[in-house]
């Protein structure tokens, strides 16, 4: 049967207050949990630190608010109860409250769901015991940790389990269910002797281009005694995972190609503007060539002015990275070609650009300050493609690539004019290949 609210409340709060009380703790337990849940669940993903505060706010409120609707009805209740003794009488005797053949049964009821959470417990305990028999009679291993601290574990214990246990700190944002490699760890002894990593372990470890030695702490299960250090500070956050993720390739010589991006005649593009219609248009153009940088596998990785620079080939083979920037470049000029209908009744004239592109060997490194930091690109190479991007203005042309690139990407470009140019730093001249627009380019 179904009692009316403020039967439950009188109940609840009136009869049996270990029940009203009892109802309050389960609800605060349950709603924590969840919150919990769902706080783990999603604090990995990208942009969750945006949503985290609204998401706070309600798992605060909601609580909060249920408690003081509580609270309000009961005062009510027991307002009314002062006022006519009689309601009490009519509640008890409306809503069954005392009545043996109504309460009865979902009294036994309650009883026995007891019990089943007591067998259920110590159904827990019991399998708690036979593991730990198990256990045992496997073997134990030591996992030395830094700072001398040894940790003795059964064989096939993960190594983020072996962390919990001897309650050491140790980095895992997606809970050890294999996805954030923030448990990574260098194995400092015994690296012959261990597992091979399965294959989504082994495809995380490719993505970080991670050496033998590093493994995933979460999935690995050492079978003999080892050492260990945990690589990534413990309280470490999503957004310093995403950088250190890019760190990974970071102080490392790097065979990359180099994309500069430039608006020609950018003064009269925005002189007679305010300057908020001037940043209007150059978010609009960013919008369209970072987007295509990012879209076809590269790195936007400096905006300075007018002008932006991208890499390609953090993640990627040379062939790949050329192809990539090639690709890149069509996309620009489709892009830009969209954004100049679009806002054709803005512009005096068709926004044009100049692209420099060149590939060669560069140093990847971040660059900053404190929590200011950016990957970025130094070399020769850089030089280079800068210088070729401003070569796009003597020549008339939309694009000026170096035939190196052309040749790592295995893209055929003889039907492009071919000029040798001197370039500051380089003993030879380097070969080029004048492109008037950027769609003509078959990638
Ligand atoms: S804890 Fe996330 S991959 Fe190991």
């Amino acid at each position: 049967m179904t009692r009316r609210y403020d039967v439950v409340l009188t109940v609840y709060f009136s009869f049996v207050p270990f029940w009203g009380w009892r109802q309050v703790t389960v609800l605060l337990v349950a709603w924590t949990h969840g919150c919990l849940g769902v706080h783990y669940w999603l604090r990995a993903r990208s942009n969750y630190h945006k949503f985290a505060p609204l998401l706070l706010t309600s798992a605060t409120l909601l609580p909060v608010l249920a408690l003081l609707g509580i609270w309000q009805g009961t005062r009510e209740v027991l307002a009314q109860w002062q006022l006519h003794p009689e309601w009490l009488q009519m509640t008890v005797r409306e809503g069954h409250v005392r009545d043996p053949s109504v309460n009865g049964p979902s009294w036994d009821l309650e009883v026995q769901l007891y019990w089943i959470y007591v067998v259920l417990l110590a159904l827990v305990f019991v399998a708690w015991a036979a593991r730990w028999l198990v256990e045992r009679h496997h073997g134990l291993i030591n996992i030395a940790y830094p700072g001398g601290r040894v940790v003795r574990v059964p064989v096939g214990c993960a190594v983020l389990d072996a962390s919990r246990r001897a309650r050491i700190p140790h980095a895992a944002i997606c809970g050890g269910r294999g996805r954030c490699t923030t448990c990574r760890i260098r194995v400092l002894r015994g690296v012959d002797t261990l597992p091979p990593p399965s294959a989504s372990e082994q495809a995380l470890l490719d993505r970080l281009r991670a050496g033998p030695s590093v493994r995933l702490a979460c999935q690995l299960r050492p079978r003999s005694d080892t050492a260990v250090l945990p690589l990534l500070p413990p309280d470490i956050g999503a957004s310093e995972m995403r950088r250190r993720d890019y760190s990974e390739a970071s102080d490392i010589e790097r065979f990359v190609a180099i994309m500069f991006v430039d608006i020609r005649r950018s003064t009269a593009l925005v002189e007679k503007r305010l300057p908020y219609d001037v940043v209007f248009l150059l978010n609009h153009f960013f919008d369209a060539v970072a987007g295509a940088v990012v879209d076809t596998g590269g790195m936007p990785n400096q905006f300075v002015g007018d002008g932006m620079m991208a890499i390609f080939g953090i993640h990627a083979g040379p062939h790949e990275a050329c192809s990539q920037a090639l690709v890149a470049a069509q996309l620009i000029h489709s892009r830009l070609s969209d954004m100049n209908r679009t806002l054709a009744n803005e512009l005096s004239e068709p926004i044009a650009i100049g692209v420099g592109l060149h590939a060669g060997n560069v140093i990847l490194g971040e660059l900053g300050y404190r929590d200011h930091f950016v990957l970025t690109a130094i070399g020769d190479s850089v030089h280079v493609a800068a210088r070729l991007q401003e070569l796009t203005k003597d020549y008339g042309c939309q694009l000026v690539v170096s035939d190196i690139v052309a040749a790592t990407a295995g893209v055929e470009m003889s039907g492009f004019p071919v000029r040798e140019v001197n370039v500051r730093g380089r003993a030879e001249p380097l070969a080029v290949r004048i492109v008037g627009a950027m769609n003509e380019l078959v990638a």
